[in-house]
Order: structure tokens, then sequence, then C-alpha cells
């Protein structure tokens, strides 16, 4: 196994091991930047495009597809780790559904059926599981059918190191001793995810860049890819 994959397997290490604390944070709000900016800020770009049906890929414990399904969507949420699809599946209305799926199987094929909106929200944190989770989009969309990415903007997100693709060490600084075993996330530049996008056969058709309304600079960035 290469380093990259060693680090893309830690990612779900680590979230297998913070499932419960993380399902603490987003119940009690307590991640500024997504009370005040980026949870608005995604359902608005998911409405924006109308879809019928829609995959949250990587919902954690559910709240995108719960508000998402809540607007009249029928939504399946996917998620590697079993304590947050049953905690999405315990919380579950009329129109949601969720399978504990890895982007891997995603990418293998374990669906049959296709979407009108892929939507990932700060949930494409690797390397190869993402590349390959891109790869298979197209084959997940029905005629006409959008990616939409939520991520950390990469202005904000480089910090000190240099601006280029790159493994990171990780850190959940800001989220309380609650969280342990932080796993590196994999940085892309703009140029980087606007060019996943292209090369997945889903040209970015739209870009958002969400600003925190306390500090004034990127709170995310949003990007929106569909079949030419
Ligand atoms: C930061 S959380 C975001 C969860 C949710 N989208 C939200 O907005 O609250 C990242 C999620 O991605 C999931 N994830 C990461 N890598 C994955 C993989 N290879 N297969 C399936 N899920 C994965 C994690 O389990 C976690 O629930």
């Amino acid at each position: 196994m290469s380093d990259s994959e060693f680090s893309d397997r830690k990612i779900l290490q680590s979230w297998h091991r913070n499932a419960a604390p993380w399902v603490r944070a987003i119940d009690s709000a307590s991640i500024a930047s997504r009370r005040l900016v980026t949870d608005a800020a995604i359902v608005a770009a998911a409405r924006a495009q109308n879809p019928a049906t829609l995959l949250d890929v990587g919902c954690g414990e559910g709240w995108l597809s719960r508000i998402l399904a809540g607007c009249g969507m029928e939504v399946l949420g996917v998620d590697a780790v079993p304590e947050l699809v049953q905690a999405a599946q315990r919380r579950a209305g009329p129109g949601e559904a969720y399978r504990r799926l890895s982007y891997e199987a995603l990418a293998g094929g374990a669906l049959s059926r296709r979407f009108d909106l892929l939507v990932c929200n700060f949930s494409l944190l690797g390397k190869e599981t993402v590349e390959r989770l891109f790869a298979a989009a197209p084959g997940l969309l029905n005629p006409g059918g959008h990616l939409l990415v939520q991520t950390l903007h990469p202005l904000e997100a480089c910090g000190e190191g240099d601006y280029r693709d790159g493994w990171r060490p990780g850190s959940w600084a800001g989220l309380g001793g609650e969280f342990s075993e932080p796993a590196p996330w994999y940085f892309r530049t703009l140029g980087s995810w606007v060019e996943l996008f292209a090369r997945s056969g889903l040209p970015v058709v739209e870009l958002r860049e969400p600003l925190h309304p306390e500090s004034g600079r990127p709170a995310s960035l949003i990007l929106c890819g569909s079949p030419r």
C-alpha cells in the first residue's frame, strides 16, 4: 500500500473513532462557521438545482439529508461509519433513506440507480478515494444531473504551507477535547479541484465562495459540475 493509500485509510479510521463526538458537535451546532455560513450555503446551492432525487455522499449523521428531504427531495445518504448511519436512520423522516457504504464501494458500482444531484458536504478529505469517486460520479447521475461539493476554501486552508496539492496533518482544532486521532487530509488548490471535475467529465458550471460575516474571509468553496 502506498503512503497515500495509507493516509486515505486513516481518514476512515478517524471517523470511526470520532463518530459519537461528531454527532454531539452537530446536534449542539458548535461549529460556528457551519452555523453562520456553510450550512445555509450548501442547502441553497442544492435547492438551486431543483433536484427530485439526491445522493448525500459522506452524509455523517444526516443533517443535510433531513433538511433537503424536508424540502421535498427524495434523499439517500451514504457513509462508511455505522454509528453515523445509525444516527441518521434513527432520525429519518419521509423521503429519507440511509445506507452504510464507503466511497470505494460507490466507485465499485454498489448502487444501481442514478440521481439528479450528488452532494458532498465537507466529506471529500482524501486523495485516491476521492479521485475514484469522481471517476464514478457520471455513472451515478441522471442526464442533466450535477455534482455539488462544499469544501474548505484553499485560500484559507493553505495556511503557511506551499500552495500546492499534498497531504497535510490533521487537526480537530476548535472542536473541543472529545475528539482524538485526527487523520491527515489531502489539500487541493482551486485549480486542482477544477481540474478534477473536468477530468471526471463534469466540468464546473458554478462556483460559490460564501464569506464569513465576521471576518469577511471565504468560509468555504462550493463547486458544481455537470456532464458536458
Ligand atoms: C466532516 S464529515 C461531514 C459529514 C456530513 N456531510 C456533514 O456535512 O455533516 C465527513 C464524513 O465523510 C465520511 N467519509 C469520509 N471518508 C469516507 C469514505 N471513504 N467512505 C464513506 N464515507 C466517508 C465520514 O464518515 C464523515 O461522516
